[in-house]
């Protein structure tokens, strides 16, 4: 699956670029929510996800790089948002976070910043919808790809074939044709792409080749 991200989208056009992910084979589109706290960066927050969430058809993926992501439920919850990512680093009470995001009756996922190793999800593998696997640091769009995070995908494969967890996984930073590949041998079922996509002359077009990985 492929999960354009709205981070490296024209944001003086983004009815127009949300239209083309309308039009797109897009499965979901992931929205990268920051603080400039957890991650030196600051996207976009709620007022202006509610005017995206009412312009595009697909599934919305959120990635919260926040501290303290249990606060904003709600607010994910009212975008009519399918899947709410926290990261791992940024949950002291990770089992309580999903609970509530299952009660709140959205999907759950798990991300993982690069330096933070697979074999902590031991505990929260069997309880989350999908693991979200950072191939870059995450807070900006265009980096370059850490190379070990084909490794981590290949062992965080095990550990949800040998758990029977239902997880997906996801993959985020640094995805273009030649790394997503890689990925998707590795286990990789959503790939994320910002830039790859947004940068491409024929946007559309990269979406189908990106698909068919
Ligand atoms: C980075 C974000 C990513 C970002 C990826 O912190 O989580 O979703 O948009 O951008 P690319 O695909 O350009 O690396
Ligand atoms: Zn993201």
């Amino acid at each position: 699956m492929i999960a354009p991200s709205l981070l490296s989208a024209d944001f003086s056009n983004l009815a127009r670029d949300i239209d083309m992910i309308n039009r797109s084979e897009a499965d979901w589109l992931h929205l990268d929510v920051m603080d400039g706290v957890f991650v030196p960066n600051i996207s976009f927050g709620f007022p202006v996800l509610e005017h995206v969430a009412r312009l595009c058809t697909k599934p919305l993926d959120v990635h919260l790089m926040i501290v303290q992501p249990e606060k904003f439920i709600r607010e994910v919850k009212a975008l009519g948002a399918m899947m709410m990512n926290v990261h791992y680093e940024a949950c002291t009470h990770l089992n309580r976070v999903i609970y509530e995001i299952h009660e709140a009756g959205m999907k759950a996922g798990v991300t993982l910043n690069p330096s933070t190793p697979v074999s902590l999800l031991v505990d929260v593998i069997r309880d989350v919808d999908m693991v979200l696997l950072m191939t870059v640091n995450p807070g900006f769009g265009g980096q370059k790809f850490i190379e070990h995070s084909i490794d981590k995908v290949r062992e965080l494969r095990r550990l949800i074939d040998e758990t029977g967890s239902h997880a997906l996984i996801e993959v985020d930073g640094g995805v273009n044709m030649e790394t997503g590949r890689r990925l998707v041998d590795a286990g990789a079922d959503v790939l994320v792409a910002g830039s790859t996509v947004f940068k491409a002359a024929d946007q559309v077009a990269m979406i189908h080749q990106l698909k068919s990985l």
